[in-house]
């Protein structure tokens, strides 16, 4: 059978080089359309992510009764907020697709809604551990039932008796469980707090204060009280950091490569990447740093050049955790070796990531050893060869930067799911010099 499709991309390898611009960031999009709808009076954002991640939660709001006009093609979004209490029940269960931000921070928003909801997704997503989330929403008070096995979705919602605020420790450094846990907070009775063991995205923090909800930061705690209001709001979501992780590497490790991304998010709680790329050597300048939307934006300036290997600073890993299936390209492509540890996290993302990663690293010649909760890799030559992104979005996107550095292209299958988070990367790509298509299953070239 031969199929041509964006499931199947063919990466050849190229140059790096001027100026491209990310599309927003995804969990800002997210937040931005949840608090939005929330709010009371109309929201207006500019530069919404409009993949399919984040259409995912605007339908869901559509279908709870708010009106969103949007987004167009320059992702301007208007939403015409219905205040706290002012969502109706859907019509049916709502498909979160392959989105495990809008089915956790769902998950925290619908505990506290006077109507039942059933949050559902793709075989991914119905594959992803929610326990995490549901276990705290019941100590709240909250009527959330998952209903695959081990505590997997689809997650029913019922109404709840009431909620009340807790003080809770996460066991697992975890921004979606954080921000389910705040937007619950806003419907509990007195204070809800949550303590983070190591400092994750802090979105939702940001933007509950751009909407005039009061937040209280004290060091490692976050806390909300219940029973506040929203003030809708204008929003500018800057280009994400994520998406722009895969050019910094391309350009990092391409000699001669000279690439500007223009207005990405540099917040610190999302800037691992950066921090890791410069210390395994990578030449990245930071230049006119300025404020858009509440979260700090810089322009990229990237030089190829040599990178080598480091043992990654676990203190990174949280801040980082988006961006490893583009890092261990990096750590393949440089000289010695990269050592990761306590990134476990990466087995329950939209793949298991370091089995995944190692298994295509291995197939183009990398020395690539997974462990549980990490990967050492030997930085080398790599080989072209055929490999699979098994439905992952930032898998897909990475070996096609790995092919870069390849000696022959590199064929990635299960790739469609790069419209998620990234629906004009095949575009952004090729206006920034790398060569790669859609191709046919078979080996064969459109
Ligand atoms: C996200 C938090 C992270 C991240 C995900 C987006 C968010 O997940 O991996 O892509 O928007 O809050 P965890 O909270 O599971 O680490």
């Amino acid at each position: 059978m031969t199929r041509s499709t964006d499931d199947r991309l063919i990466a050849r390898g190229g140059t790096v080089r001027g100026r491209v611009r990310m599309a927003g960031d995804k969990s800002i999009s997210h937040r931005a359309v949840m608090l939005g709808a929330l709010a009371e009076g109309e929201t207006r954002i500019t530069g919404f992510l409009a993949g399919e991640d984040c259409l995912a939660t605007l339908a869901a709001f559509r279908r709870m009764g708010v009106t969103i006009e949007g987004p167009d093609a320059g992702g301007n979004v208007r939403v015409d907020g219905v205040g706290l209490r002012g969502l109706r029940a859907p019509d049916g269960p709502l498909d979160m697709g392959n989105s495990g931000t809008s089915m956790r921070l769902m998950a925290g928003l619908l505990a506290g809604q006077a109507f039942a909801a059933t949050l559902t997704g793709d075989a991914s997503l119905c594959n992803r551990p929610m326990g995490r989330v549901t276990e705290p929403l019941a100590r709240m008070g909250a009527a959330v039932e998952a209903q695959g096995e081990g505590g997997r979705p689809p997650l029913r919602i019922r109404p709840a008796a009431s909620l009340h605020g807790i003080h809770y420790r996460l066991p697992v450094a975890s921004a979606q469980v954080k921000s389910a846990l705040l937007l619950a907070g806003l419907y509990a009775e007195g204070e809800t707090c949550v303590t983070e063991p190591a400092p994750t995205r802090d979105h939702t923090e940001r933007m509950l204060a751009a909407f005039g909800y009061p937040v209280r930061r004290d060091g490692a705690t976050v806390c909300v009280d219940g029973g506040g209001r929203l003030a809708a709001t204008e929003l500018a979501v800057p280009g994400d950091l994520s998406s722009a992780a895969f050019f910094l590497v391309a350009a990092a490790i391409t000699p001669g490569a000279e690439l500007t991304l223009e207005a990405v998010g540099t917040n610190p709680t999302r800037r691992g990447a950066l921090d890791i790329l410069q210390a395994m050597g990578a030449d990245i300048r930071e230049a006119n740093p300025r404020t858009l939307g509440g979260e700090p934006v810089a322009d990229l300036e990237v030089r190829g050049g040599s990178l080598r290997g480091i043992d990654i600073p676990p203190e990174l890993v949280p801040l980082a955790i988006d961006e490893f299936p583009v890092l261990f390209v990096a750590a393949a492509a440089a000289e010695g070796r990269t050592v990761l540890r306590e990134a476990a996290e990466l087995r329950v993302k939209e793949s298991d990531r370091i089995q995944v990663m190692a298994d295509g690293l291995r197939a183009l010649g990398v020395a690539a050893e997974p462990l549980d909760d990490g990967m050492v890799i030997d930085g080398g030559p790599l080989h072209g060869g055929r490999v699979e992104a098994c439905g992952d979005h930032r898998v897909a996107m990475a070996f096609a930067v790995a092919s870069l550095v390849a000696d022959g292209p590199v064929e990635i299958g299960g790739a469609a799911a790069i419209r998620t988070s990234f629906p004009d990367f095949l575009e952004v790509a090729n206006r920034a010099g790398l060569e790669v298509e859609p191709t046919t299953e078979g080996g064969g070239h459109d």
